[in-house]
């Protein structure tokens, strides 16, 4: 911990940079530093200078992209398919999408609904580019996923940050988003399975969100970046019960394809025009050759790998979840999918930032603290990625057992 701070590197510092003496907009100030990033940097550091480092913090399959999807991405660029492409996206990806609705939820998602965009993230931007006028504000739970508040305060708007706990599981409800909706207030966001809790909505829990939304005028924007990887129960598509709610999504994660920065949307129809024009203007097109490589994602030899991989994501869980428990953290509800576990500290420490910088530097366990994902009991949380092999898993787990008693 010492050397750490002697060298002067906290997560915090970067946040308070003198923006208004150089001249630098004020939105950017209330900006927070992705601090996994920060995380990871020094964990990829340590481990440069020699130290055995458990990674449990990254929020990316730790598996490389599968082979069928590499030769593909090979192939397009050795076509020459490295030019600029449709700013929706290349229509035989955005039809393989809808035949995915299709397959996987039985649903008829018409390929012009369907907008492939840089990441989740690219979709985000979109969609709070698309919705937020100055002042505007967005329901969204906290914890959540970090950039979310960001993106709206890029445009202009506002994150409303809703405390969630246990009692909703860790969710938006029906219930909340009526006495969160403030006069400024234009909809509510969730994530289903969620970052970093890895809760997810019921059917009934959707409908009833959609119609509380839905009856004071609101958009609903639903991320569902970690569907596929669902290990408990179902996660249902908001798109079975709301066909206008606005839905994010990606190959980062169940498709395994971080790197090659590409997700996608769906939009109400009526919004698709207006989003492709922003689009247009804001990416021109996604990487051409992701594009093709991400289309070998719905072959069936693919797909037999990545359901291998969600069921290696599946037996990590089932071993780290109650090892967690074991070492005297609390984990109130069952993580149904994504590869997280948020766990509660509160035995151990008021200070998660500081708990997590100890476990990294004197016992090389890499661990995300909560304050990356909000304000609400942020410190006394702390995520658990199981983006890592069992024997790794098993290694912190004995690590933590001596720190921790
Ligand atoms: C809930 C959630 N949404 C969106 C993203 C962004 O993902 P990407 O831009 O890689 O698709 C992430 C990444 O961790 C996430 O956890």
């Amino acid at each position: 911990m010492s050397r750490l701070l002697q060298r002067g590197w906290s997560m915090s510092d970067s946040s308070k940079p003198d923006n208004a003496t150089r001249g630098y907009a004020a939105r950017v100030a209330e900006i927070e530093p992705f601090r996994v990033v920060e995380v990871l940097a020094r964990a990829t550091q340590l481990a440069a200078e020699g130290a055995d480092i458990v990674h449990m913090a990254a929020g990316e399959p730790d598996f490389a992209s599968a082979l069928p999807i590499v030769e593909a991405g090979r192939a397009a660029l050795a076509r020459g398919e490295t030019h600029y492409s449709q700013a929706g996206g290349i229509p035989p990806l955005r039809e393989a999408l809808s035949r995915h609705y299709a397959d996987t939820y039985g649903l008829d998602v018409s390929p012009s609904r369907i907008l492939v965009t840089p990441g989740a993230s690219g979709a985000l931007l979109l969609i709070a580019a698309l919705l937020m006028n100055p002042g505007d504000g967005m329901l969204m739970t906290d914890p959540g996923y970090p950039c979310n508040r960001h993106f709206m305060r890029l445009v202009e708007g506002r994150g409303q940050l809703v405390p969630v706990d246990a009692s909703s599981n860790y969710q938006l409800n029906a219930q909340l988003v009526a006495a969160n909706w403030q006069d400024n207030t234009i909809g509510a966001m969730v994530a289903s399975p969620a970052n970093p809790t890895g809760t997810a909505l019921s059917r009934e829990e959707l409908t009833a969100l959609s119609a509380e939304v839905r009856s004071r005028g609101g958009h609903l924007i639903v991320d569902e970046i970690y569907h596929g990887l669902v290990y408990e129960g179902t996660a249902p598509s908001i798109l079975e019960v709301d066909p206008e709610a606005f839905v994010i999504n990606s190959f980062s994660k169940y498709f395994g394809m971080t790197g090659w920065r590409l997700g996608w949307l769906v939009a109400p129809e009526a919004a698709v025009a207006e989003m492709e024009k922003l689009a247009q203007n804001l990416f021109i097109s996604m990487s051409t050759m992701a594009q093709h490589a991400a289309l070998a994602g719905f072959e069936p030899q693919t797909r037999d790998i990545l359901e291998q991989r969600r069921e290696i994501f599946g037996q990590r869980r089932d071993y780290l979840l109650p090892a967690v428990q074991e070492l005297g953290f609390s984990v109130p509800c069952s993580p149904q999918g994504a590869f997280y576990i948020y766990a509660d500290a509160s035995r151990f420490t008021q200070d998660s930032e500081q708990f997590c910088l100890q476990l990294l530097e004197e016992h090389g366990v890499a661990l995300t603290p909560g304050v990356d994902f909000g304000h609400f009991r942020a410190n006394e949380h702390l995520r658990f990625s199981y983006t890592t092999g069992m024997d790794r898993l098993e290694l912190a787990v004995d690590r933590l057992a001596r720190v921790l008693g």
